[in-house]
């Protein structure tokens, strides 16, 4: 049976973001002896791992879907069997509204003013590390969108480990999207925030303390969601979507796009200082993800899901004004920067396909890969993800597999088969919800096979919310326990 709606929200709208798929859940579950329709490969051993948005209070004041609590849905496959366990992100803001017994926090479409702490930026929001999930050094990090601290979780457990401190080197925040380089164990990261320095960039090396951190000079604030790397450079935003700092001054959060401004990109080598930093000019858009980058001779070729409308022309209540920004419409992009001539080429991959949610082989990070796997975002008010694109970008061509009617999926990491070198030798993985039932399950999909459909679903005891961001860990790294 579909949950009822419910509506905690002060302002009475009814909000979708709290309702139906989206609506968060209460338990805290541990399940074994899950039942599986098809049957799970035996060389298919790690963690599949989803972070998200899972309100635990009623709002103080209005809802936007990304205040939510973190909460981690996770399943571990071992020689054919997958036990299921969902936990709240225990961050400082969590067990203090948990204290309380209340939300102590407005969010982001609210006044902050009086909160009771935020970020060490000075932005006065609640960190709720809703956003992102990245393994590294045998744990999970849990990371915040608008950049706070990385809170550390057991990767089988899920047991909290509190917040990562890079053996007490990390001064500052953490943004939602570091890379990992897997062959060097090196973590490259920014933070950002409303007052100078506007961005900062860093690397944490192999033996988990921060070795590097600069300052690229920046025109503003600006709100970068995401960063690459290639294997000798990282390249950072500088994106003509930011705050109007007129309205944060009076308490009020407003993006404008400023369509006279370029889209800057600045290609800094890894360990790089501020000065070296070259900026590459292109197209005024917005991009919350990069799929991959990497260098070809004199080039840099980043790939992402380029948004070329970032400020719908929005109108009516400021939740209708939340729903329609918040709405995903993407397109697969592929930027050349000459580091001869210092020219930027880019060129759409898919004009026609609004994808997001981009996932590759975590292997090849910074190096040359051919396939990447986004989530196919439904024609609807609010972001549905209905289904899996894979993008071959050697051939060109395009495959996609659809989840069916009301059923929808989260980002679905790729997860090599137990000692499979080749790229597309392995599986994907997704939470599917369905929208009548109220339930869900986890597929798994042959990554070179998409349209054959998943070769195991494995049902779950509970709904699991549409939410952010996934990662697949393997059984080597869980029993190397390095990044
Ligand atoms: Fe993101």
């Amino acid at each position: 049976m579909a949950e009822p709606v419910v509506v905690i929200d002060e302002s009475g709208e009814p909000n979708p973001y709290l309702m139906g798929v989206y609506a968060p859940v209460q338990d805290e579950i541990t399940a074994e002896n899950l039942k599986v329709v098809g049957e799970i490969p035996k060389d298919l051993n790690g963690v599949y791992l989803r972070n998200g948005p899972n309100a635990r209070f009623p709002a103080k004041g209005r809802y936007h879907w990304f205040d939510g609590d973190g909460m981690v849905h996770a399943v571990h496959f071992e020689n054919g069997r997958a036990r299921y366990r969902n936990r709240y992100v225990r961050t400082r803001a969590f067990e203090a509204e948990s204290a309380a017994g209340r939300s102590l926090w407005t969010g982001v479409m609210e006044n902050p003013k009086g909160n009771p702490f935020g970020n060490t930026r000075g932005l006065n929001l609640k960190d709720s590390a809703n956003t992102d999930v990245i393994f590294h050094r045998g744990k999970v990090l849990t990371t915040w969108y608008l950049c706070g601290a990385p809170y550390g979780m057991d990767p089988l457990s899920l047991e909290a480990l509190g917040a990562e401190t890079f053996l007490d080197t990390l001064t500052g925040d953490f943004m939602a999207h570091p890379k990992l380089d897997e062959r060097t164990g090196e973590l490259f990261w920014f933070d950002y925030g409303p007052g100078r320095p506007y961005l900062r960039y860093g690397v944490v090396g192999a033996g988990g303390r921060v070795e590097h951190c600069v300052e690229p000079d920046l025109p503003g604030a600006r709100l970068p969601h995401d960063m690459a790397i290639t294997a000798n450079h990282a390249i950072l935003m500088d994106l003509p979507l930011y705050q109007d700092m007129d309205a944060a001054r009076q308490g009020r959060y407003k993006l404008t796009f400023n369509r006279e401004l370029p889209s800057r990109f600045g290609v800094i080598p890894r360990r790089g200082q501020a000065h070296e930093i070259r900026w590459f000019e292109a197209e005024p858009c917005y991009i919350y993800h990069v799929v991959n980058s990497w260098e070809e001779s004199d080039e840099i070729v980043m790939d992402v899901c380029r948004v070329s409308r970032p400020a719908p022309a929005g109108s009516g209540s400021p939740l209708a004004r939340m729903i329609s920004y918040l709405k995903l419409d993407a397109r697969m992009h592929r930027y050349r920067f000459d580091l001869r001539t210092g020219r930027t080429h880019e060129e759409s991959v898919d004009p026609d396909h609004n994808t997001e949610f981009p996932s590759i082989d975590a292997r090849l990070t910074g190096r040359r890969s051919r396939y990447a796997y986004n989530v196919s975002v439904k024609d609807a008010a609010t972001n549905l993800f209905d289904g899996l694109v894979r993008y071959d970008n050697v051939t060109g061509a395009k495959e996609t597999y659809s989840y069916g009617e009301h059923r929808y999926g989260s980002e679905a990491p790729f997860a090599p088969r137990d000692g499979a070198t080749a790229e597309e030798d392995g599986y994907l993985v997704s939470f599917v919800t369905d929208e009548r039932e109220g339930t869900s399950e986890v597929q798994v999909l042959h990554a070179a096979d998409l349209s054959a459909g998943p070769v195991a679903r494995i049902i779950l005891p509970q709904r699991v919310p549409l939410g952010f961001h996934a990662t697949w860990v393997r059984a080597d790294q869980l029993k190397g326990g390095t990044g």
